[in-house]
């Protein structure tokens, strides 16, 4: 694996989205990547192999806090570290910009990607009753305030 990473364009979208869908049940539209791309309060990282985008992880930066959007590994690559690199790369931007509290939501039944935040310090801190409406099940709803 030649893996990089770099701030998604909007030029990546259409890459993104085909990731998106292999990861999630209600994916996002490449339009709604392109525009995540184009606003100033993001920053999207793209995991690359070879110039392939693989993976990436998007966060909001609202109000001094980082809300992380989505996280995705293609399924072909998962299990090898790139998540946490994805992460860690993340983690390395926002405190650079001052930040110091990120929080996501998160499936209960998604056990990799929560112990993927958990080694981020990201603990829950309360639910979103039937928050996802493709299955009804609720958010885990996690919180790292002391990045
Ligand atoms: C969550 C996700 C991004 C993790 O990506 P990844 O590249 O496989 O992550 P890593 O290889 O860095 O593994 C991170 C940790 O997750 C855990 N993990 C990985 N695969 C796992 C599995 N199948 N079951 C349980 N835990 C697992 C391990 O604890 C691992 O840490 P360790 O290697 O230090 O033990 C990936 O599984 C994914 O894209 N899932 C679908 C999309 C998704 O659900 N995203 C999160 C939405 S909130």
């Amino acid at each position: 694996m030649k893996l990089s990473f770099r701030e998604m364009v909007p030029e990546d979208a259409e890459q993104v989205e085909k990731v998106e869908q292999a990861c999630f049940a209600i994916p996002w539209s490449r339009k709604s990547f392109w525009e995540e791309a184009a606003n100033e309060n993001t920053f999207y990282l793209l995991a690359l192999d070879d110039g392939e985008v693989i993976g990436y992880a998007g966060t909001w930066l609202v109000a001094g806090e980082a809300q992380i959007t989505n996280v995705a590994v293609a399924p072909e690559y998962r299990g090898k570290g790139v998540g946490t690199a994805l992460m860690t790369e993340l983690v390395r931007h926002v405190k650079e910009q001052g930040i110091t509290a990120m929080t996501l939501e998160v499936r209960p039944s998604n056990a990799p990607a929560l112990a993927l935040y958990a080694k981020f310090g990201m603990k829950e801190a309360g639910r979103r009753k039937g928050y996802y409406s493709d299955n009804g099940e609720d958010a885990i709803i996690m919180w790292n305030t002391k990045l």
